[in-house]
């Protein structure tokens, strides 16, 4: 039987929810993972340290007993964010980054930034202190093709606002295209990315080939094939500034099927046996520690886990729930489209 065994691996970008979903989420994301980033786009968003510490102090009471999990806060930035309030909440070791939405570009992102000038005040704050920016890479005007909107992005948000503050840190999050991979060996300092599980998987292909799916429908949306491909290339090759954020979003079914469904892919549960797979696919199960386990806290500045997990292979296909129930309703799991023979020890 072929095993390996890793740093207990972390989720450098995750959707928990509030209230009943999270409850229903948490022990996912808790079985396998130390630490994850915590996204803040609630309803209401999480805006203010203080919103972000009554955030937590949720989480930690959903958190099943005996289960070690850190929630990483962060807040969401908009056009009246308080560069002292976020400075405070650095100080404080609360918040871990601040996270960039343009407005519109995804779930609960109506409140995010339209102007970047408008953010310029916290965004200088956070370079002189050393607090990194996650960003959404999307642009927002219905000009831009959906396709294109990563790309459109970087040439004309990020990289004039890295040319504007060059201190700044920033992770690009949930990278989906060639371009943003490029864009991120190209740069020597100060930038990062995080990516997905379901987007070392699937093109576009999955969402639109036979049938409409929504349960493969998520922001950024799953590119060509050649996109794929470039991160799975970024992914498996240990390059220290590529790590995992899930971006685990969770909705309810009724709010993915129907006439306009919501984006977002729930991939906590079966994460690190997808990733075992795609990781020993390209015969680089021996860099899956540097992506999961390794690159993120080195960017983040955060000590790696001592705690191990160990994954195994096993002769018969581990099966996952197709989907999970919750107080909130039911969330259909991931489906990778093979069969899973990874499992994490218990
Ligand atoms: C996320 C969500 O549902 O909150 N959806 C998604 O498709 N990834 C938002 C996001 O991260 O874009
Ligand atoms: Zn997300």
């Amino acid at each position: 039987m072929q095993s390996i065994t890793i740093r207990r691996p972390d989720d450098w970008h995750l959707h928990l929810r509030d209230g009943a979903m999270l409850e229903g989420v948490i022990a996912d994301s808790s079985r396998d993972f130390a630490r994850a980033i915590i996204m803040p786009n609630l309803v209401p968003p999480v805006v203010t340290t203080e919103d972000a510490e009554a955030y937590r102090g949720r989480i930690m009471a959903a958190l099943p007993k005996g289960d070690r999990f850190e929630p990483l806060m962060t807040l969401y930035l908009t056009e009246h964010t308080d560069p002292d309030d976020v400075e405070k909440g650095k100080e404080s070791g609360l918040i871990t980054a601040v996270k960039l939405y343009p407005a519109g570009a995804t779930t609960n992102s109506h409140g995010g930034v339209r102007d970047i000038d408008k953010a310029m005040p916290v965004l200088e704050r956070m370079a002189r202190i050393g607090l990194p920016l996650c960003v959404h890479g999307e642009v927002t005007t219905s000009d831009v093709d959906i396709f294109d909107r990563e790309a459109v992005f970087i040439e004309t948000v990020l990289d004039p606002l890295r040319k504007r503050l060059p201190e700044l840190k920033v992770t690009m999050e949930h990278v989906t295209t060639k371009d943003g991979i490029d864009y991120i060996k190209s740069a020597e300092r100060n930038l990062a990315g995080s990516i997905t599980t379901h987007h070392l998987i699937i093109n576009r292909n999955a969402i639109l080939v036979g049938g409409i799916r929504p349960h493969y429908y998520c922001l950024p949306v799953a590119k060509r094939e050649h996109h794929r491909v470039a991160l799975r290339q970024a992914a498996t090759s240990g390059d220290a500034r590529f790590f995992l954020g899930t971006d685990s979003a969770p909705h309810v079914d009724p709010l993915k099927e129907c006439g306009c469904g919501c984006a977002g892919i729930y991939t906590s549960i079966n994460t690190m046996s997808c990733l075992a797979h795609v990781f020993e696919q390209d015969n680089a199960l021996d860099r899956l520690e540097a992506f999961a386990s390794l690159n993120g806290p080195a960017w983040y500045g955060l000590p790696i886990n001592e705690e191990r997990i160990t994954l195994v292979k096993r002769a018969e296909p581990v099966s996952f729930p197709v989907k999970i129930e919750t107080g909130a309703g039911p969330v259909t799991v991931f489906d990778p489209m093979f069969p899973l023979h990874w499992d994490v020890e218990r």
